[in-house]
């Protein structure tokens, strides 16, 4: 891949953190920017003159008015769990038994697999989301299959197989051995080949044994590369069996600390439920939340604290994400103006920059991705949504009121959908244009 390529519109940045310095101080917008792309990676983003003066040669897309910015990053999703989207009537742990378990269980076939792998990637690509940090099934072959759909399309995207020794059906169980000895060629076969990340997965407290959460950070260590994700306090039920399981733990995080899952690259799912002591340990530990706003209210969980999370001094990671299927939309607007409504129910008023913020670097952060993907600057691999700011009548409506870039983006973030991702790029090649 050799083209050098220049994309024109308005260009959107993250210089700093908004919850740190304030969207003013952190945002960079050029009205009138472009991008200068090649061999899959930014070489210039800035304003118009300036770069074009850079690309000698290069071709030209003029993408007028829309919004230029990095692909939106998912920082947890169950690729497997996608037929299942939209189940009625259930909270977590009868949710788990009566769709997902099922579902799972039949991703022993590779066919199959690939299948969904690849209606599931098309889904992210279609909404923007370039890369996602992705649970499979315990079957190595719902791995292979996401591997490889992901190598297919050039994505850089994390997976892994998820780990369970009790607490489920037998057929979507494995053992402390063959759960470690699957993990370890997993990562041999896919780790670093393409822009592929593997990532170690023991499904949560409830459904892996002591000995298996002790494998899964042995792992961990041996190949400390690689990320590592879990689900944590999401449901008061699940919270009460953890603790009963785990009569010694301190509380719901210490379990995962004990067994050396903890640190920079764990990524946690929900966090709901927090005491202070697991909030200062994460925050201490590195690791980072992956806040899921639509699973949260769809089956029923809570409302994520994002303000004591991440509106203080010293602030936990803290990235967004779909859920998918817990969650109910792999578009990353309807995501964002969920985490928005999950605040406001919590008295905080969740600013646009934000929370377009959490759904790129705030995500690359969370799986240590951040010099590579979720922001536009030299050096970072060319993954790029184009969003349409006047996409439907009635966003065109309502922008013809926006005062400002805060405006603007909120109006996309409360009213769009995969209709305004106009353009995607993947590491510089087009991959979706309307
Ligand atoms: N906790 C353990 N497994 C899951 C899952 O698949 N989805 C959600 N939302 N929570 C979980
Ligand atoms: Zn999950």
């Amino acid at each position: 891949m050799t083209e050098s390529l220049v994309l024109k519109g308005q260009i959107l940045t993250f210089s700093d953190d908004p919850f740190a310095v304030g969207p003013e101080a952190a945002v960079t917008h050029h009205s009138d920017g472009a991008v200068w792309i090649e061999d899959g990676l930014i070489r210039a983003v800035g304003a118009k003159p300036e770069v074009l003066s850079q690309a000698q040669g290069a071709s030209i897309v003029d993408h007028g008015n829309c919004l230029i910015t990095a692909g939106f990053v998912d920082c947890h999703a169950h690729y497997p769990q996608l037929p299942i989207i939209a189940s009625y009537g259930t909270q977590l742990l009868e949710w788990l038994e009566k769709y997902t378990f099922p579902i799972e269980s039949t991703f022993g076939n590779t066919t199959y697999s690939r299948e969904v792998a690849d209606f599931f990637l098309e889904e992210c690509l279609r909404n923007g989301i370039t890369t996602s940090c992705v649970y499979a099934t315990v079957h190595p072959e719902s791995v292979d299959a996401f591997f490889e759909a992901s190598i297919a399309r050039g994505l850089r995207m994390a997976c892994g197989k998820v780990l369970m020794d009790r607490n489920a059906p037998e057929a979507l169980t494995d053992t402390e051995q063959s759960g470690y000895d699957q993990t370890k060629a997993l990562i041999e076969k896919w780790h670093g080949v393409g822009r592929n990340v593997y990532a170690i997965s023991p499904r949560f407290a409830l459904t892996s044994t002591p000995a298996q959460l002790e494998v899964a950070g042995a792992l961990w260590r041996e190949h400390p590369g690689t990320l590592m994700q879990t689900h944590l306090s999401e449901n008061p039920k699940e919270i009460n069996w953890v603790a009963e399981l785990f009569p010694d733990a301190p509380d719901y995080f210490g379990v995962y600390e004990t067994f050396g899952l903890s640190g920079p690259g764990a990524i946690f799912g929900h966090a709901i439920y927090l005491t202070k002591r697991e909030r200062t340990a994460i925050r201490d530990s590195g690791s980072a939340i992956a806040h899921c706003p639509t699973s949260n209210t769809f089956i029923g969980s809570g409302l994520f604290d994002m303000e004591g999370l991440r509106d203080i001094d010293q602030p936990v990671s803290v990235g967004l994400a779909t859920d998918v299927a817990g969650g109910t939309s792999l578009s990353m607007f309807a995501t964002m103006r969920s985490a928005y409504e999950v605040a406001q129910l919590k008295g905080y008023s969740l600013h646009p920059a934000k929370a377009w913020y959490l759904a790129t670097v705030g995500s690359a952060r969370a799986m240590r991705l951040e010099d590579r993907i979720g922001n536009l600057a030299p050096g970072m691999e060319a993954d790029i949504a184009v969003i349409d700011l006047t996409s439907t009548p009635l966003i065109e409506r309502r922008m013809a009121g926006a005062e400002s870039l805060w405006d603007a983006l909120f109006a996309q973030i409360i009213l769009a959908d995969d209709r305004a991702v106009r353009s995607v790029y993947v590491a510089g090649n087009s991959v979706k244009s309307t």
